[in-house]
């Protein structure tokens, strides 16, 4: 299957069409994503949470970040995989953006990168398009601003929907490919979308951005902590991988794992 690439998400804008991201953190869930057709495997700083357990976003090393990508890359085939740029490793200045995303790219094998930020980041973008990098632009509510924002608060309510609009905007200009709302109302997110030339992914967003993202263990129900409203649980796969956990254990302790066909006997 050949490549997604910006052009066809830019495509599907243009026509009207959808697509789906979705985060993937290994090898064996890359592989499976990719067979299924997803478009965008998202190597997501969330990985600090749903990999690592850390508490927030903010503590993931770009080395971290690396690693997970790599291995979501060898199990692409056909989706584009884009890795975030975790906190820390892109603020000071555009040269480190360019730094960080080529790191990513060259170490991580990442197709393109996610970027936190605003308007103020806009320098940031054209640096790392003028590198070759194509570039998403985080805006909404941005995870690695926890402490900034006040917490995992809706973004874009009543008067603000024009900042943010300006802040689309403005990446736009500046080349982002993409723009990404997270947690932003619906309405908001439309006015947006309807404002940018470039296709948009919505997380908590509604349906009117071009593209949709959700992090896997909250869509396949393998976390156990509260999911958010804008999560869609598909499967309940704590549910299940615990039960078949306990049945091999049970299977263990009652000595009848391994039954005869699972021995060498010679
Ligand atoms: O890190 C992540 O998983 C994300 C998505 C939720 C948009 O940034
Ligand atoms: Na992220």
């Amino acid at each position: 299957p050949s490549r997604i690439r910006v052009h066809h998400l830019q495509q599907a804008k243009e026509q009207g069409e959808k697509f789906a991201m979705l985060t993937a953190y290994d090898v064996m869930m890359a592989e499976i994503f990719d067979e299924a057709g997803i478009e965008i495997l998202l190597v997501g700083d969330s990985a600090a949470n749903t990999v690592i357990g850390y508490e927030s976003t903010l503590p993931i090393s770009i080395d971290e970040m690396i690693i997970f990508t790599k291995a979501v890359a060898n199990g692409s085939k056909r989706a584009m995989v884009v890795a975030d740029l975790p906190f820390g490793s892109y603020e000071q200045s555009p040269a480190q953006a360019v730094d960080t995303a080529v790191r990513l790219m060259k170490e991580g094998h990442a197709h393109a990168v996610k970027m936190e930020g605003t308007a103020a980041y806009a320098d940031h973008v054209r640096a790392m398009v003028l590198a070759g990098v194509p570039v998403i632009g985080h805006i909404g509510f941005t995870p690695q601003s926890e402490h900034a924002l006040g917490g995992y608060r809706i973004q874009g309510r009543g008067d603000a929907v024009e900042g943010m609009k300006a802040d689309a905007l403005a990446l736009q200009d500046a080349g982002a490919f993409c723009i990404l709302m997270e947690m932003v109302p619906s309405p908001a997110a439309k006015l947006i979308d309807e404002a940018l030339v470039v296709p948009t992914i919505g997380i908590g967003a509604g349906a009117s951005t071009t593209g949709q993202v959700l992090v896997w263990q909250d869509m396949l129900g393998l976390g156990g902590r509260r999911t958010p409203k804008f999560v869609k649980k598909y499967a309940d796969l704590r549910t299940t991988v615990s039960e078949a956990v306990s049945a091999y254990h049970q299977d263990v302790l009652a000595g009848t794992f391994p039954s005869a066909e699972y021995e060498f006997d010679k």
